[in-house]
């Protein structure tokens, strides 16, 4: 679709050896996996199926092979032959992460592990286990027979990756991020061996994975976490024009700062189409997600509701209507050449209006450069930062709230010269470096662009660094396949 894009992406240093190398490990892991949970025919169904990436850039690279693991042993067994071959690889849950290599491979062995879906419920101790194959909706829908559920993504079609990168879900501003609920995780380390994390067994491993990000110390096979309850949501979107631009940004800001309603949580998000704008701002539009646990949000969202919309989706939902807003299958609909980066504030000095703002002149300025751009407002609540230290606190040891994270997204035409990608790519990414971020604030990962080494800002980082030399040695990982930079 994109073939310009195999150059200029697979930039990456590919050790010489991996055209022999990725063939070799997929021989021996089909010997010892049997055939059957390794794919090498590239024009299978099941081979071209797995090749699906929120970011389609990466649909284009081949591996050697796809192995679909059914358990850790299959895993453990799968990165002793890798290591053993010196082949790249990548391990593949969802596949939403945009950074190329992160979890897509050329000539290496693919790990997807969507094979690996089971799930149990204990009603004693109310902790709920799920392995990393499938999508949070699929996981929700397990969940909710027994009106529970776990802390994930906000939409059903992102996979279980988004937890390792700490997870930003509707229910954070009570809970913390998915990763503060982690109890247990069962991990197979670089070497192969299968280990527990938790707080008394391999207890650095399971800081580093509280929200230090995937395929850095490990593949995590199964996680163990708290469920929470789940009832009814008042919950909905609202579309505003670009007339109430002002209004909408201020209400978000008064919302980052003054809403202590743990209960209460929002994205705020302003698009911008490739349409010329002829002064009738129909190339922008604002959508709000409001989210409220429980039938009445009382005087929350107040601020937004009070503002005229063009649409207005709010009313009772249950969690599996929530996770589905605005549409079903609203993550399937944007794949695309999309990449994001991320920005972190406090609300200060209307921090937020001032991004809205820079990017809003970036957008006007450089039509056809993108298909969709747009910029979403996350509030980080001091009751989520309080969750999270209750909890035990995660990888970033976050600092109270409340800040926001915002998540650039920049979606590039199809077609585009390799020339013209690397331009808009390069001028959005100094736009967001102008804007700046506060001192002492965590960049959100799972936002974040490989180039903005977001574990660099975290507190804990020197902490970091040493857990993976301790798990990742030899540098198996950090050579073999993509991710976060400890350096
Ligand atoms: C449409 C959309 C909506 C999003 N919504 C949210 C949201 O609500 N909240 C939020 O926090 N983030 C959100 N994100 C960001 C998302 O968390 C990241 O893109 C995340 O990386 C996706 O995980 P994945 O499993 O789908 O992707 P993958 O690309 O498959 O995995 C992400 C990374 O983790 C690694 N990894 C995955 N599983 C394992 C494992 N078991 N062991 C070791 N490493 C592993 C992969 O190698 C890869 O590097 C969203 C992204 C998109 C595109
Ligand atoms: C591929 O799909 C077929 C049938 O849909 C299935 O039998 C097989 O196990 C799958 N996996 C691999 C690795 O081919
Ligand atoms: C879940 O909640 C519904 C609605 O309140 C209730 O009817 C049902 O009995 C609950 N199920 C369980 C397993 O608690
Ligand atoms: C709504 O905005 C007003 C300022 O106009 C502010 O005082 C109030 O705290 C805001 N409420 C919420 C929940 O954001
Ligand atoms: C806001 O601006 C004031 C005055 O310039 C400055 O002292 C303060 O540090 C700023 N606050 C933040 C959070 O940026």
């Amino acid at each position: 679709m994109l073939p310009f894009m195999l150059p200029l992406l697979a930039g990456l240093t590919i050790p010489v050896a991996a055209t022999a190398a990725g063939p070799a490990a997929c021989t021996k892991i089909a010997t010892e996996l049997g055939s059957a949970k390794v794919n090498a025919n590239q024009l299978s169904t099941n081979y071209t199926n797995s090749l699906e990436y929120w970011n389609t850039i990466q649909d284009e690279y081949k591996p050697s092979c796809i192995v679909f693991p059914s358990s850790a042993q299959d895993v453990s067994v799968s990165l002793k032959a890798i290591r053993a071959a010196g082949s790249r690889f990548a391990i593949k849950a969802g596949g939403h992460n945009p950074n190329t290599f992160f979890s897509s491979v050329q000539a290496g062995v693919l790990l997807d592990l969507s094979s690996m879906t089971a799930k149990s419920y204990d009603p004693e101790t109310t902790l709920a286990t799920y392995e990393p194959g499938g999508i949070f909706g699929d996981v929700y829908e397990y969940f909710a027979q027994w009106n529970r559920t776990v802390v994930g993504a906000r939409l059903a079609g992102v996979g279980t990756g988004l937890a390792l990168g700490g997870g930003m879900s509707y229910l954070s501003p009570q809970y913390g991020l998915a990763c503060d609920s982690f109890r247990e995780l069962e991990i197979v380390l670089p070497d192969g061996q299968i280990v527990t994390a938790s707080d008394k067994e391999n207890p650095d491993l399971f800081f580093a994975s509280r929200g230090g990000g995937g395929n850095a110390y490990g593949v995590v096979t199964k996680y163990t976490v708290q469920s929470r309850p789940i009832g009814e949501f008042w919950a909905g979107n609202l579309i505003y024009v670009a007339d109430q631009r002002d209004s909408v940004i201020e209400a978000i800001g008064n919302f980052i700062q003054y809403n202590t309603d743990p209960k209460a949580a929002i994205i705020g998000t302003y698009e911008k189409l490739p349409l010329p704008d002829l002064n009738l701002n129909l190339d922008e539009a604002i959508l709000m997600f409001l989210v409220y646990d429980g039938p009445n949000p009382g005087d929350a969202f107040k601020n937004f509701t009070d503002i005229k919309a063009l649409i207005d989706t709010t009313g009772i939902k249950s969690y599996n209507e929530v996770v589905n807003m605005p549409v079903p299958m609203s993550t399937e609909i944007s794949r695309g050449a999309n990449m994001f980066r991320v920005g972190v504030h406090r609300p200060q000095n209307n921090s937020y209006e001032k991004a809205l703002d820079k990017w809003r002149t970036w957008a006007e300025d450089n039509k056809g450069s993108y298909e969709l751009l747009s910029i979403d407002f996350q509030p980080i609540p001091k009751s989520l930062t309080d969750a999270s230290k209750a909890q035990g606190g995660n990888a970033m040891q976050m600092p109270d709230g409340p800040y926001f994270w915002l998540n650039y997204l920049i979606t590039t035409p199809p077609g585009m010269t390799e020339a013209k990608y690397n331009a808009a790519q390069a001028s959005y990414r100094d736009m967001i470096k102008e804007t700046g971020n506060d001192e002492g604030l965590p960049l959100f990962i799972n936002d974040a662009n490989k180039d903005q080494n977001p574990l660099q800002t975290f507190s804990t980082f020197k902490k970091l660094q040493a857990i993976k030399k301790k798990y990742d040695p030899d540098n198996f990982f950090a050579d073999y396949t993509g991710g976060w930079s400890f350096a």
